[in-house]
């Protein structure tokens, strides 16, 4: 029997777990697996850690998500198409729920399918290479302090790329008198009640954590965006600046002149994909993109078949997206599914790329990862899902943020899966301080 070394057991690991349990069901003959996870729990990012820096055997901590953490985006849109929000919730629920509750919904169709036996926790991977034959991975118990050298016929890398933080350094940090943090190490907007707070960067997580600032009582939240600003209608004690050129004491001086005294700077500059764990020949080496280089179908290492990697694009479409590239890696790994030559996987490769790279606005981004998605859930037999009303939700998404980026999670969905329209929450999310899953579930909608 094949043995498969899965690599991580957050939400790309149990989807391939999910995608063999599934096979077994239906007879199928599924090979021997183990799966690798360096955290004491399943779930990856969304097993809140309270921790920064290192865990207790030393090791950095991977969790980058924070207390007050509400899904960025409807609940609709990342619906696993096996396990509808339905089934485990048992009532309808509103479509941005806080992180607890979307934790509680990856774990309930990890459990019901029975793959936490093939995962070994508190143990991290220190090295994959291959000998042109087969895998050699390393391996170390953090508990027990013991090593391990296996050899595997393939390896999965679920190993998420939002956990090794991407830090600038700007003049004048060394003396500025405040704190400064990453996103990554960002845990609690509370901190910041009544602070000036300066917030770098103008992805999802300037945005995210400016917002919670703002939520939380700042006294001020300044955004200092590098290429684009996000552009919102931001409230009063909000604003957006051009990059920050250099700190004088507690002064931050932007580019465009603007000046602002600081308490706090989150430095929200991104991640940067890094597997120090993997030898060179096998290395993903990329920015955050929809369409990293040398992935076939975004997954298939191009030099070395019997290699995978999932979840390493950046990500507007999530859950049922790595299911999708789950589903198709199984099939790969079982034979179900076989590859073209190797001339035909360069221009597929190639096309993608080019593609991505005509991409102008965030609305074609989405477009882009929704034909993506597609492509992968025609090879395979993962349930029906409607991938146009996923990506018209999307679309509809970007809209409302634009409208009003305060509101936008106050909005309904409707389910691609079984059809069901949320609720509307019964606080909005500016004014719900409780976001825990009790205060959330106990509500009748
Ligand atoms: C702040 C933040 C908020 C987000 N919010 C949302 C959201 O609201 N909705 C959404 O859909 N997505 C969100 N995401 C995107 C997120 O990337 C995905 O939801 C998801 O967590 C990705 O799953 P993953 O399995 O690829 O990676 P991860 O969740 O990062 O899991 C990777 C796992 O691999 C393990 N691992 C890593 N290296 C090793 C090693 N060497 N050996 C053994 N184990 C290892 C880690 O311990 C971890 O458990 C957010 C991301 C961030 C950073
Ligand atoms: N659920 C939630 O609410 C939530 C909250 C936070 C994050 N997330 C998720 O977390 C993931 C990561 O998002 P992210 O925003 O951390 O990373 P990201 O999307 O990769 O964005 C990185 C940002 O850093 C900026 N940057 C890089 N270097 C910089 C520098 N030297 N100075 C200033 N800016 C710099 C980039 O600016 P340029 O564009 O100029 O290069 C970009 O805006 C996403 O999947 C997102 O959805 C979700």
């Amino acid at each position: 029997m094949s043995k498969v070394a899965i690599i991580g057991s957050g939400p790309c690991g149990l989807s391939i777990l999910r995608s063999f349990h599934q096979a077994e069901l239906k007879g199928e003959k599924i090979p021997e697996i183990t799966c690798f996870d360096k955290q004491s729990d399943w779930g990856g990012l969304w097993n809140y850690s309270w921790r920064t820096g290192s865990d207790q055997y030393g090791d950095t901590v991977p969790n980058s998500m924070y207390r007050y953490l509400w899904s960025n985006g409807p609940k609709e849109c990342l619906e696993f198409a096996d396990y509808t929000f339905d089934e485990h919730f048992g009532k309808a629920i509103p479509s941005f729920p806080p992180r607890e509750v979307l934790y509680d919904y990856i774990l309930g169709r990890a459990k019901k399918s029975d793959v936490k036996k093939y995962i070994r926790f508190d143990t991290i991977v220190t090295s994959v290479s291959h000998n042109g034959k087969e895998f050699s991975i390393k391996s170390k118990d953090k508990k027990n302090n013991s090593l391990l050298n296996e050899k595997f016929d393939n390896v999965v890398v679920a190993t998420g790329h939002f956990s090794i933080p991407f830090i600038p350094e700007y003049e004048g940090m060394k003396s500025f008198p405040g704190r400064i943090l990453h996103s990554h190490d960002f845990r609690d907007a509370e901190e910041f009640r009544g602070k000036n707070v300066i917030v770098l960067g103008s992805s999802y997580s300037a945005e995210d954590i400016a917002l919670q600032c703002y939520k939380y009582g700042a006294s001020s939240v300044t955004i200092g965006y590098r290429n684009n600003p996000m552009g919102f209608k931001w409230p009063s004690g909000m604003k957006e600046v051009h990059y920050l050129d250099r700190l004088e004491g507690k002064k931050a001086v932007f580019k465009d002149g603007h000046t602002q005294d600081a308490d706090a700077i989150v430095l929200c500059t991104g991640y940067l994909h890094h597997f120090p764990f993997i030898e060179d020949k096998l290395k993903l080496e990329t920015n955050n993109r929809l369409y990293p280089p040398k992935l076939y179908k975004g997954v298939v290492w191009q030099d070395n078949h019997s290699l995978f990697y999932l979840g390493m694009q950046d990500q507007f479409h999530t859950f049922n997206m790595f299911d999708a590239q789950a589903w198709y890696v199984r099939d790969l790994i079982v034979n179900k599914a076989s590859l073209p030559t190797d001339a035909e996987i360069s221009e597929d490769i190639s096309q993608w790329m080019a593609k991505e790279g005509k991409l102008e606005d965030p609305l074609q981004m989405i477009d882009f990862q929704t034909e993506y998605t597609k492509d992968l859930c025609s090879m395979v037999d993962y349930p029906e899902i409607d991938m146009e009303l996923i990506r018209k939700h999307f679309h509809d998404w970007e809209h409302h943020k634009e409208d009003d980026i305060l509101q936008y999670r106050n909005k309904s969905f409707s389910s691609a899966v079984t059809g069901t329209v949320a609720p509307l929450h019964h606080t909005n999310w500016l004014d719900a301080m409780d976001d825990s899953m009790e205060t959330f579930m106990n509500t009748k909608f």
